[in-house]
């Protein structure tokens, strides 16, 4: 698989061309923003952690019949993706109380959001800030059909329903995570990455935080919060792409 040339650079992740038009390269880098990029700085070996992660997450998800854009993980920070026209709504799915949802109902962080997940959904927009939105505006939007919105909402919470359970027989409670899907051969698929900057995942004994927000609140210890993750979800086949010094 040859790699061509950058097609897009974001926040933390860059996507080539391939010489196949139907597939694209992600990279992850270890550049890390958040509030908007208001806040920038670098978690070392972060790109190798969410690009192993996301591909375990994906592997299994596949096996669970969820469609997603990985084709097979390449190397430490890069895997062969499906092309996808990304649908401009992130997808939140929810099961406790943290993050913006805690400053918008004024609920306590680490309460339970109930039996059934609450889902949400943004507008992804950089220059508005990513705001919220619902059903009508995405149709008035035209950003998805409601067949599609549909489609997107249930996938999204049989991620959780395959994520939750899993995350958690590694001891990693799921409290939240943002999905982004996109269209390639007339159907959709799971795109982006599901990873800890993605994903809220706390310690499910000790409510540790193992992900972003140690970076987004200056807690410390950022980069074993990371390594942490990538130990216990990483499947020892996969981890020999990082190389012993990640391993
Ligand atoms: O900030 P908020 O509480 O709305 O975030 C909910 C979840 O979505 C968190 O897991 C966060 O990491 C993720 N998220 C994201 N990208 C964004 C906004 C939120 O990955 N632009």
């Amino acid at each position: 698989m040859d790699k061509r040339e950058k097609l897009y650079e974001g926040k933390a992740k860059i996507v080539y061309a391939t010489d196949d038009p139907g597939l694209v390269i992600q990279y992850f880098k270890d550049d890390a923003t958040a509030f908007n990029a208001q806040k920038r700085g670098t978690i070392v070996g972060k790109g190798v952690v969410n690009n192993l992660m996301s591909a375990a997450m994906f592997q299994l998800l596949g096996r669970r019949r969820v469609p997603t854009h990985l084709v097979r993980p390449l190397s430490d920070r890069e895997m062969l993706c499906r092309r996808l026209d990304i649908i401009k709504i992130e997808t939140v799915v929810r099961n406790v109380v943290a993050g913006s949802l805690a400053q918008r109902t004024g609920l306590p962080e680490g309460t339970s959001a109930g039996r059934r997940a609450v889902l949400e959904l943004y507008y992804k927009s950089d220059p508005l800030g990513d705001p919220m939105i619902n059903d009508d505006h995405v149709r008035m939007m035209g950003l998805a059909t409601p067949r599609e919105l549909a489609w997107v909402k249930r996938t999204a919470l049989k991620v959780n329903a395959v994520l939750a359970p899993h995350l958690s027989r590694h001891g990693l409670l799921l409290v939240d995570f943002k999905l982004e899907f996109g269209r390639h051969r007339g159907r959709l698929w799971l795109g982006d990455e599901v990873s800890p900057d993605t994903c809220r995942l706390w310690d499910a004994r000790t409510r540790e935080r193992l992900d972003k927000d140690r970076f987004r609140r200056d807690l410390g210890g950022v980069e074993e919060a990371y390594q942490e993750v990538f130990r216990r979800v990483v499947p020892k086949a996969l981890q020999a792409l990082a190389g012993p010094a990640q391993a």
